[in-house]
This record gives structure tokens, C-alpha cells and sequence, in this order.
């Protein structure tokens, strides 16, 4: 590196952009972005118009230099890209939606990361990220890949196992926890310090550290005692008090679906506003109408609704870790290389980890708690079989992931969440088409 850098967004017309955008910004007196291409499909066309114009008048604001090019031409862009952003959804909002009311017929959670809708966009986003990856060993070899695009334990394990791309699986929800915790102790965050380990949504704060200080206890005791921990598109269920108290660690608060799987199951089902897709669905057509004032040159306050808020506070100061060589401590998604031991070495893992620019190094945390230990293992397998079937296309192979799946309750309900999602995904699942 050393000259400009050329940042790659794939899934430019994301609403998430000016979020990413206002990262760099943050950032421009470390990082040099010389050229910034966002890019999107056909179909994203009219989003990326707009996120690439409102693109254009926050960098013009504070006087960048920064080129920023928008495109359907995913392979031009990637050529030659230092860092390479994936922040696809892959069938949209509406395949988001049916991913989420598929599973509630069978009663079992449809949320789209944890729930068995996780596993149906799992699916769809495979052989696109795949192809992605294709591009980027042919064009941009040194490139790294930074993966947001969900499930991203599953995907980031997909690109571990089947590529050669440089990848880091991204997530705001250490950062969203790091802030929760914050707030709960009314102090600021860079003062907060937690030592992260599990999986993607299912990590754990096994301790919290205000200035150097253990502070564990007490966060667990105002948790329990009623104090929020969640993110914009969970429910804020309060937490047990007796399940804080015997846990001894934060939750994260997808938790929720595991832990409370019946109250989550209820608030799924009975949600007068619609799943979350249909919800942000009705964010999303607010935001574009602010992005498309040609007198906004900021970041709305809008965008705080999304669950995905903040996200450019871990991307951007990933990158200019890397960057910069800083030796660094972020909460990433890794090869868990012995840092929980139990584990396999090749499995993806949430943990903290050692970031320099050749690359990020696991910090170990020994053996996870037994009280823990089965439910991240168990989530892990699931993890594993779903990146094979996403893969094979093999029906055997899909059912198997399905009803490992811990909050999928019988194989007579993974059975018929396996039909629907079959039908419904017909024209996103081109490994399946032999069936
Ligand atoms: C969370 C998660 C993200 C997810 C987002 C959804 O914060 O960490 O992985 O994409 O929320 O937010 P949305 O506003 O789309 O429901």
C-alpha cells in the first residue's frame, strides 16, 4: 500500500451507505481513499443513483479529493481495490420478509440472522458471495475482503473454506454492546473494554473493564435489575434476572432467541407492525426521500433506527487498522486458530483479536464455560452444515442443517420450512435447481 487507496462498496445502493460513508470522513486524516466505487446490480440501480449522489455532497462538505464512481461493472470495480466492502441482500426486503413468516407457520423463529430465516438467506447468499470471491482471487488478489452481509458467521466461513480471499466477518454488535454498557454505567465508551468470545450474534462479554477495572458484576446487576441491552431491530424484552446472575456474562442481545425463545416467538408472531422486513421496508422508503434532497450533505439522524447503526464505526477503523499496521484490538469474525479451545482450528469465531496489516491474530481465551459451551457448539455445527449446503445444493444436506438448527423444534417442522423455503427462493437458488 502506500499510495491512495481504492475502496470497493459492493451493495453501493445499500441504505447503510452514508453510514459508511460518514466512517471515512471520520477517518480521512489516516486514510487515504483516493478512489471510492460503489457498486450494485440492475435491479439496485435507482438506490445507487441516489446513495452515490448523496456520496458526492458529504465528501464535496469537507473538501475531499476522493473520486467516487457508481456502477453495474462489479468486475471494474474490484480490479486493483485494497479493501473490498460486501453489503448485499440478496432478493431484498421481500425475500427478507418471506425468511421471516416461513418459519413462524412451524413455530420456530424466523428472525433472519438466528432464526431459521437465517438459514433460507444463507442460501440465496452463497453462490452470489462465491462469485464475488471468484472476482476478487482473479482481480484484486491482495485485496481484503471486509464481509457485513448477513448470516455473516456463515458466510465468513463459507469464504474461509472455498476460496482464497483474504476475508474479516463484520459485526456492530460488539460495538452496539460496547455502548449499551456505556450507557448503563452513564460513561463514555472509550472507556469500556470486554472480552468478547463466541459467534456472531452469539457472542459473550465474559468480562467488562471500565479503565482497567473489572466491572462485570455490576453491569450484570443493573442488567438484571431491568437496564436495556439490545439493538434497534430486537425487541427489548427485559432480561432474567436469575438467567443474568447464573450466565456471570453479558449477553448479546440476540441471546434473546435462544434464552427467551418463547416470548421472542410471541413478539414474532403478534407483531402488529409487520416482521422487521416490512418494518424497514417503511424505514427505508423515509430515508431515500431524505437522501434524495439535494440539500442533504450528511448522515440523516434517520438512520439510527436501522438495527445496523454505527456499523461504519467498526468497518472504517478496521480498515485503517490494517492500514496503518496499528496492532489494534477489534472484535472480529476469524479463523478461531486455538483461541477457544474446544473448538476446531478452522471454524469462524467471534473474538477479540491482534490487528496488523499482515493480518489479524486471535486473542485466546481458553475454554469456553461449560454452561456455554453447548449451545456456541451447536450453533457452530448448524453453521458448518448450512455452508455445505449452501454449497452442494443437496437436499440431504440442507434438512440435516435445518434440524440442527437448535430453535428449529422437530424434523416434521424443518421439513416444511425446507418446502417453503425451496418454493419461495426458486429463482435465488441455482445449487437446488436439480431438485
Ligand atoms: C443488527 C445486526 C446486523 C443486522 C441489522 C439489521 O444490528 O448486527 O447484522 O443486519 O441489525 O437491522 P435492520 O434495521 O435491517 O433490521
Amino acid at each position: 500500500m502506500g499510495k491512495g487507496l481504492k475502496i470497493t462498496v459492493i451493495g453501493g445502493g445499500s441504505s447503510y451507505t452514508p453510514e459508511l460513508i460518514e466512517g471515512f470522513i471520520k477517518r480521512t486524516a489516516e486514510l487515504p481513499v483516493e478512489e471510492l466505487y460503489l457498486v450494485d446490480i440492475e435491479r439496485g440501480k435507482e438506490k445507487l443513483n441516489i446513495t452515490t449522489e448523496l456520496t458526492k455532497r458529504m465528501i464535496a462538505k469537507v473538501g475531499l479529493n476522493t473520486k467516487v464512481y457508481q456502477t453495474l461493472d462489479r468486475r471494474e470495480a474490484i480490479k486493483d481495490s485494497d479493501f473490498i466492502i460486501t453489503q448485499i441482500r440478496v432478493g431484498g426486503l421481500k425475500a427478507r420478509a418471506s425468511d421471516e413468516r416461513i418459519p413462524l407457520k412451524y413455530n420456530a423463529i424466523g428472525q433472519e440472522t438466528t432464526g431459521a430465516g437465517g438459514f433460507a438467506k444463507a442460501l440465496r447468499t452463497i453462490p452470489v458471495i462465491l462469485d464475488i470471491c471468484r472476482d476478487i482471487e482473479e482481480l484484486a488478489p491482495k485485496a481484503w475482503l471486509i464481509n457485513f452481509t448477513n448470516p455473516a458467521s456463515i458466510i465468513t466461513e463459507m469464504v474461509l473454506r472455498h476460496t482464497q480471499v483474504k476475508v474479516v466477518g463484520l459485526c456492530n454488535v460488539p460495538i452496539g454492546m460496547i455502548n449499551n454498557v456505556a450507557k448503563i454505567l452513564d460513561v463514555d465508551s472509550k472507556r469500556i473494554r470486554i472480552d468478547f468470545a463466541g459467534l456472531n450474534h452469539m457472542v459473550y462479554g465474559r468480562e467488562i473493564y471500565l479503565d482497567g477495572e473489572r466491572v462485570t458484576s455490576e453491569v450484570l446487576t443493573k442488567l438484571g435489575e431491568g437496564a436495556s441491552l439490545t439493538m434497534k431491530n430486537i425487541k427489548d424484552l427485559q432480561w432474567d434476572k436469575d438467567l443474568i446472575r447464573s450466565l456471570g456474562m453479558l449477553p448479546c442481545p440476540y441471546h434473546r432467541y435462544f434464552y427467551m425463545t418463547d416470548e421472542m416467538l410471541e413478539e414474532e408472531k403478534n407483531a402488529g407492525e409487520g416482521t422487521r422486513a416490512e418494518q424497514v421496508m417503511e424505514i427505508e422508503k423515509e430515508l431515500f426521500k431524505r437522501y434524495e434532497d439535494p440539500n442533504l450533505q450528511e448522515k440523516p439522524p434517520e438512520l439510527e433506527k436501522r438495527g445496523g447503526a454505527y456499523y461504519s464505526d467498526a468497518a472504517v477503523s478496521l480498515i485503517s487498522a490494517i492500514y496503518n499496521d496499528k496492532g489494534e484490538i477489534h472484535t472480529v469474525n476469524i479463523r478461531n486458530n486455538g483461541a477457544i479451545s474446544g473448538l476446531a482450528d478452522d471454524v469462524v469465531v467471534e473474538v477479540n483479536a491482534v490487528v496488523n496489516r499482515e493480518g489479524l491474530k486471535p486473542i485466546a481465551v481458553g475454554k469456553l464455560p461449560i454452561k456455554i459451551h453447548g449451545l456456541v457448539h451447536a450453533v457452530k455445527a448448524y453453521e458448518l452444515l448450512t455452508v455445505q449446503a449452501g454449497i452442494s445444493g443437496d437436499y440431504e444436506d440442507a434438512l440435516m442443517a435445518l434440524i440442527s438448527h437448535p430453535l428449529v423444534p422437530s424434523i416434521k417442522a424443518a421439513k416444511g420450512i425446507l418446502h417453503d423455503i425451496l418454493y419461495e427462493n426458486k429463482g435465488y437458488l441455482p445449487q437446488f435447481s436439480k431438485l
